[in-house]
């Protein structure tokens, strides 16, 4: 089996104003495969964001090749970039990232509005999406006006609405209690089991990077340690 994302002799620095770059990833590979959940965990500051970010074509790489579906993707232009992302990523974040002046569903509407669909037929695969995770009863609600765990799971419904081949979360439960956590794992677990979603997850917490099938640790821009985990 080939894998979906393949990621070879990655660097990554930082130089726009800096005295000196700084290096933060270093000669990274990796093969990831459909329908894989990974966790990634690592110290503060080891490069794991840089690399969510790499993988999701929010930011280019330094040197090194990213190939996803057998195609490398690191070199195309920033519109092909956007096509590609806009139609085959989902991205969930710690601070949810909802508009705060826009509604639940047009929150949910928006990476189709960025994909150039018309509104009509966005508002009908946002509310399909609501509808078939219980928070179509939210639609019009504000995100100031919803709980923690309701703003993840509108900001999952909103990475969903594209129908992702891949999930890029970073720390999405970062700012939740341990419940709540719980409840947005199991989410994100079931949608790799039933609908093959490959997932790369971020966090500093065991308890949830024990929800993946895999368990990468990075340290210092590098693959320290990788393992299949159970479940
Ligand atoms: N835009 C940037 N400019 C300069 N340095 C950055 C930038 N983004 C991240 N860094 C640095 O890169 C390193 C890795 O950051 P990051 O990928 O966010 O780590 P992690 O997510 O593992 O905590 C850190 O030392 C950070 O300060
Ligand atoms: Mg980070």
């Amino acid at each position: 089996m080939n894998p979906l994302i393949s990621v070879a002799e990655l660097y990554k620095e930082y130089s726009e104003n800096l005295p000196e770059p700084v290096k933060v990833l270093k000669n990274l590979t990796l093969e990831i495969f459909r329908g894989e959940f990974v966790s990634l965990m690592g110290p503060s500051g080891s490069g794991k964001s840089t690399l969510l970010n790499m993988l999701g074509l929010l930011d280019s790489p330094t040197s090194g090749t990213i190939s996803f579906e057998e195609r490398e993707i690191s070199q195309l232009s920033s519109l092909e970039k956007a096509r590609l992302r806009n139609s085959s990523f989902g991205f969930i974040f710690q601070g949810f990232n909802l508009l705060k002046k826009h509604s639940v569903l047009e929150n949910v509407m928006l990476p189709l509005l960025y994909s150039k669909v018309q509104r009509g037929e966005a508002a009908n695969a946002a509310k399909k999406v609501l509808k078939s995770t219980g928070l179509e009863f939210l639609s019009n609600r504000l995100p100031s006006q919803l709980s923690g765990g309701q703003q993840q799971r509108v900001a999952i419904c909103r990475a969903l609405v594209v129908q992702p081949k891949v999930i890029l979360a970073d720390e999405p439960t970062g700012n939740l209690d341990s419940t709540t956590a719980r409840q947005i794992m199991n989410i994100l677990k079931e949608l790799t089991q039933k609908n093959g979603i490959t997932i790369i997850l971020v966090t500093h917490e065991k308890e949830v990077a024990a929800y993946g099938s895999r368990l990468i640790q990075m340290k210092d821009g590098v693959v320290q340690t990788d393992e299949i985990i159970g479940s």
